[in-house]
């Protein structure tokens, strides 16, 4: 009785957990036997993603509706969930073009929510964070594949600023308190939905980020694709990035919270790049998307888009041999799986 209590299966709050690679995160967790919490304000998602979650999972995770902006409320959370073990912090503001317009909303959104709970770490012991950062980080970096000594740079943006100032609140704070430990995942592009079609990317307004705008322009809802620019030193003039399977990069956060809980972190601040290895142009991706969904495309080139960086992609050595993680799902597939997703939330036969 007496092992059994103790060995008591302790929890997993997944700050974020209904948005877009949160959600898909708590799914992986649960299938691996993790009990999750989830703490969202639903301010970029919708209450119904926990249905959707336990539609595919079979279990409904816990969930509290709040800001974690609000110190006093992530205080109350964490006197009420005194299981909690471990943090997968996913909640931050993501909007790269927003955050030039509103930079105060997401310096505090983002930094005051980080701030806050790791006030609570120290507070209620609670000693492992794995913490949502991005390859944006790096900037326009001077050499490929980056790797996760690529010196970062200054941001393009005041998002891409929190990502790298919350990199450094983690790093600075566990170094002044050891017992705290801290994973920094550098994500590159992630792309695709779950094999269900039940939970997914659901960018609110125009999209901003790629694949959606792509599988809206294919489910009519956009009229036409913009193609930012065909101008680049490339080979088919338009930019290279590191899409990613976000099933895949799911997978990698259940990795990195079983090295923390099991001991097996070298030091107690760590960064990770999570991405394929392979650098795919725009133009490389609307064909795939073709080739896999057997849709035709309507898109023209246009100028490029201010901030946009030429070419990005991982070196993924560091994170395949030190983690034992390696994304695994291709381009065509990935993109399948988000048009799978559009036709569903739009009732596409
Ligand atoms: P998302 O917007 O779908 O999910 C973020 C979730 O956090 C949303 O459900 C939102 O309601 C919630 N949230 C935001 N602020 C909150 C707050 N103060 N309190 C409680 N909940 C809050 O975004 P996503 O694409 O799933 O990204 C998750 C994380 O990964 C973010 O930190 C983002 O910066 C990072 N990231 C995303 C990408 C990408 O391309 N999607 C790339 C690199 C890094
Ligand atoms: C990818 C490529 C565009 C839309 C952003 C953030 C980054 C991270 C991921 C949060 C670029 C081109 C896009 C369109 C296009 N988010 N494009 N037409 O810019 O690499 O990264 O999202 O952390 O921080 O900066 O992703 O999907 O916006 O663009 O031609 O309608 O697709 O020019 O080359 P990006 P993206």
């Amino acid at each position: 009785m007496i092992k059994e209590f103790f060995s008591m299966k302790k929890q997993i709050l997944v700050t974020g957990g209904t948005g877009y690679i949160g959600s898909h995160t708590v799914v992986e967790l649960q299938q691996e036997g993790f009990d999750v919490v989830i703490v969202d304000n639903l301010s970029n998602s919708k209450i119904e993603v926990l249905d959707s979650i336990e539609k595919i999972s079979g279990i409904r995770p816990a969930f509290e509706n709040f800001d974690l902006a609000d110190a006093t409320k992530t205080d109350e959370f964490f006197a009420k969930y005194t299981n909690v073990e471990a943090i997968i912090h996913f909640a931050a503001s993501k909007a790269v073009g927003e955050s030039v317009e509103l930079p105060l909303l997401y310096y505090r959104n983002n930094l005051c929510s980080l701030m806050n709970l790791m006030e609570c770490m120290k507070k209620y012991e609670v000693k492992n964070l794995v913490f949502s950062s991005s390859c944006t980080v790096y900037g326009q970096p001077d050499v490929l594949p980056v790797t996760e000594e690529t010196p970062r740079k200054d941001a393009e943006s005041p998002y891409g600023n929190t990502k790298r100032i919350c990199e450094d609140i983690i790093s600075d704070t566990v170094s002044a308190n050891p017992e705290l430990n801290g994973i920094a995942l550098r994500y590159f592009n992630p792309i695709g939905a779950h094999e269900s079609a039940l939970i997914g990317e659901f960018p609110t307004g125009v999209p901003n980020n790629l694949v959606p705008f792509i599988t809206q322009t294919a489910a009519g809802i956009r009229e036409q694709l913009s193609v930012f620019g065909d101008d680049y030193d490339t080979a088919d003039g338009s930019c290279i990035r590191d899409f990613i399977n976000v099933v895949d990069l799911a997978k990698a956060h259940v990795v990195a919270i079983k090295r923390q809980l099991e001991g097996n972190c070298k030091a107690n601040y760590e960064v990770f790049n999570l991405g394929t290895g392979n650098g795919s142009s725009v133009l490389e991706l609307i064909n795939a998307f073709e080739k896999s969904t057997g849709v035709k495309l309507n898109y023209k080139i246009v100028e490029r888009r201010a901030g946009d960086i030429e070419k990005i992609y991982a070196n993924t050595t560091y994170a395949n041999e030190e983690l034992g993680w390696k994304a695994e799902k291709g381009l065509e597939e990935t993109l399948l799986t988000a048009w799978n997703w559009e036709k569903n939330i739009r009732g596409i036969k």
